[in-house]
């Protein structure tokens, strides 16, 4: 796949949302190159699902830098390197800083289990069903310093059922999330949108 976009996926943990977009990749509904997976966990059971697929995985570790500048000005160099385009966060548990933001302007997107801005940070399903929401859902957004406070790409909805626990709820979120990365995805690297202060517009201006 010469052509296609080179993207770079950022994981810290399972790694569902990875195998759902080294999946569309495959199948063709998001033409993309997955160039690199890097963990910053050593044994995120992530890493198994790229190794499997043949794509080259890397792990750097966030511990023992001299600075979070500079872990992260490590992850820009090594995506930077394989010539990655857009990187994609899926379940990676640090925050983003400025060296990273820096080097992948508005290119750098995050899939979030909420309606947000409802919800943000860990737990989100937990928090909105205990807060008794009737409609939850799943966000993808382009990353910016402020904890999944970004653009909005895209998002879904999941109807919250009057029997749910968290873990059912989580579930269905992520069935969801492996819909809808792909796809916001496929959408940003199609390009032909701007944005408009946070609004993330796909018509002519
Ligand atoms: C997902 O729920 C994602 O929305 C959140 O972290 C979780 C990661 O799951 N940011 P996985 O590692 O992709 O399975």
């Amino acid at each position: 796949m010469p052509d296609h976009p080179r993207i770079g996926v950022l994981i810290s943990g399972r790694g569902s949302n990875l195998e759902a977009l080294i999946r569309a990749t495959r199948d063709g509904r998001l033409a993309a190159t997955i160039a690199v997976v890097i963990s910053n966990v050593a044994d995120a059971p992530g890493l198994e699902h790229a190794r499997r697929a043949g794509i080259e995985t890397m792990v750097v570790c966030h511990r023992g830098w001299p600075s979070r500048d500079a872990f992260d000005r490590e992850l820009a160099a090594q995506l930077a390197a394989r010539s990655v385009r857009l990187v994609c966060l899926a379940g990676f548990m640090r925050l983003v800083g400025p060296a990273l933001l820096d080097a992948f302007p508005n290119a750098i997107l995050n899939v979030h289990p909420s309606l947000l801005p409802a919800f943000p940070g860990v737990d989100a399903q937990r928090q909105a069903l205990e807060y008794g929401v009737k409609v939850a859902g799943v966000t993808v957004h382009l990353v910016t310093p402020e904890l999944d406070g970004g653009p909005i790409v895209l998002q879904r909805t999941v109807p919250v059922r009057e029997d749910d626990s968290a873990e059912a709820l989580a579930a269905r979120i992520l069935e969801e999330e492996h819909r809808a990365y792909p796809e916001a995805v496929s959408l940003v690297l199609a390009g032909g949108w701007r944005l408009d202060g946070r609004r993330f517009l796909r018509g002519q201006a």
